[in-house]
Formats: structure tokens, sequence, C-alpha cells
């Protein structure tokens, strides 16, 4: 990445909302991996109150497909925390030996994070398993790819920034991929749905956290025509 951009001061004059609070939500809601408070109790109330938020995301057709199962059980978390490391460890410590070797501060941060999640996964209170109607082996063009993941995507990310403004962090996951079948033997999730990702979850330990790192709007953004910037 060849710079980072500063979230954007607010050029808005009339707002309904305090922006200042609603940038710094939508700017700073991270992975958050390292800093989950594993003896903090997470109240069911409060995630359900963040799911009560997420539904109203945009869906294809609203016909609302997504499903969510809040693991609990500490024998689950356990099992599915065994399939995590021995799916996505190997892997993941390739691949940080590579960015090691490459000098890619950011990818052996990122690839030291990910291990860290794995460590720790049988500890995180609740993993929301986020599931949607349908599979993707049904119609595997593009626009059936986004009807499916597309219908509960946003929803996603509305529950993790409503965790997030209740002090709570969460990591959209998806190395579930890797062993999804046994994942819904598991959990009794029906042939007919697919699980799209699943987002472990806790308080954070401290609530402030940087701006996210990414590349400036003004780098990827096109006016009527590709490769015409703004
Ligand atoms: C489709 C998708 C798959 C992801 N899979 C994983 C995963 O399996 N494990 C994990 O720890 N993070 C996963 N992430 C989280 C990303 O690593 C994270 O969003 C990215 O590094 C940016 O982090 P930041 O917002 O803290 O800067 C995934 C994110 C997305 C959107």
């Amino acid at each position: 990445m060849d710079s980072v951009a500063p979230p954007p001061a607010s050029t808005s004059s009339v707002a309904p909302f305090d922006l200042d609070t609603v940038d710094r939500l939508l700017s700073t809601t991270r992975a958050v991996r390292k800093r989950l408070d594993l003896d903090r109790e997470v109240p069911r109330e409060v995630v359900v109150e963040c799911l009560a938020l997420s539904v109203y995301a945009p869906n294809a057709s609203n016909a609302q497909r997504w499903r969510w199962v809040l693991v609990e059980d500490p024998t689950h978390r356990a099992t599915i925390g065994a399939w995590y490391r021995t799916h996505l460890s190997p892997p993941m410590q390739a691949l940080l030996e590579q960015r090691r070797a490459d000098g890619d501060d950011a990818g052996v941060r990122h690839s030291e994070s990910v291990l860290h999640l794995g460590a720790i996964f049988d500890r995180v209170p609740v993993v929301a398993v986020v599931c949607v109607e349908g599979r993707i082996e049904d119609d595997p063009t593009l626009n059936g790819a986004t009807w499916l993941l597309g219908s509960v995507y946003q929803a996603v990310w509305s529950f993790q920034l409503a965790l997030r403004s209740r002090g709570l962090g969460s990591t959209f996951t998806t190395a579930h991929v890797l062993f999804e079948a046994e994942l819904r033997s598991l959990l009794g999730i029906p042939e007919t749905h697919s699980v799209v990702c699943m987002i472990p979850l806790a308080y954070t330990r401290g609530m402030e956290f940087a701006p996210a790192p990414r590349r400036p709007v003004e780098d990827v953004t096109f006016v009527d025509h590709w490769g015409t910037h703004l």
C-alpha cells in the first residue's frame, strides 16, 4: 500500500447525526483479535440487541435469508477452535514466514494476529455463526454469488458496527470454508443453508482504536471511465 488515508473531515454543513461520532465508528471498527477481553462475560441481550439492529441491512428482495447461530457452549467453541487451528494455522504460518522474508511488516502483523485468534479461539466468549438460506452450488454465477453473499454480508457489518458502538470487538472470519460440512453437522445447520462467516466477539480491552489503514479513496475511485481519477 503506497499511502494510507486519514479519515475524512466532514464537508457537510447539515447532517442528521453527530458526524464526528459516526465517522469515528465507521473508521475505527477493526478486526479485533489481540485486544479481546476473554475474561469478561458477554450478556446475550447485548448480542441480540446488535443482531436486532443488523436486520435493517439491505438484502435481496427483502427475503431476509440470514440465520444466526450464537455459539456460547464452551465444548462447541473448543471443537471449532481445534478445526480452525488445524486448517488455518499451517498455511498462515507459511504465509507469515514468507512475509517475514519479504520484509512485509504489515503482512507479518496480520498473520501473527490471525494465528493469535486461532490460539485463543476456544476462549472467545461468543462466536456468531452466520448462515444464509441457499448454496453457492445452486447458482455458481456472479449473479448467484451476489444475491447469496450480498444478502447477508451487509447485515454482518451492521452487526459489527453495533458491537463496536457498545464496547465489543469482533472479526469477520471465513476460515470455516475449510471445514464447513463439519461445522454444519456440529450445529445442526441444514444442507439447504450455507455458513458465510464466523464472528468471534468479546468486549475489548480499552475502547480506543486507530483508524484502519486504507488506501486513499482518490487512488481507487474513477469518474465516468476506468482510469479517470477524481
Ligand atoms: C471475506 C473476508 C474474509 C476474512 N477472513 C478472515 C479470517 O479467516 N480470519 C481472520 O482472522 N480475519 C479474516 N478477515 C478479516 C480481515 O483480515 C480484515 O478485515 C482486514 O485485515 C482489515 O483489518 P482492519 O479493519 O483491522 O484493518 C476476513 C475479512 C473478509 C472481508
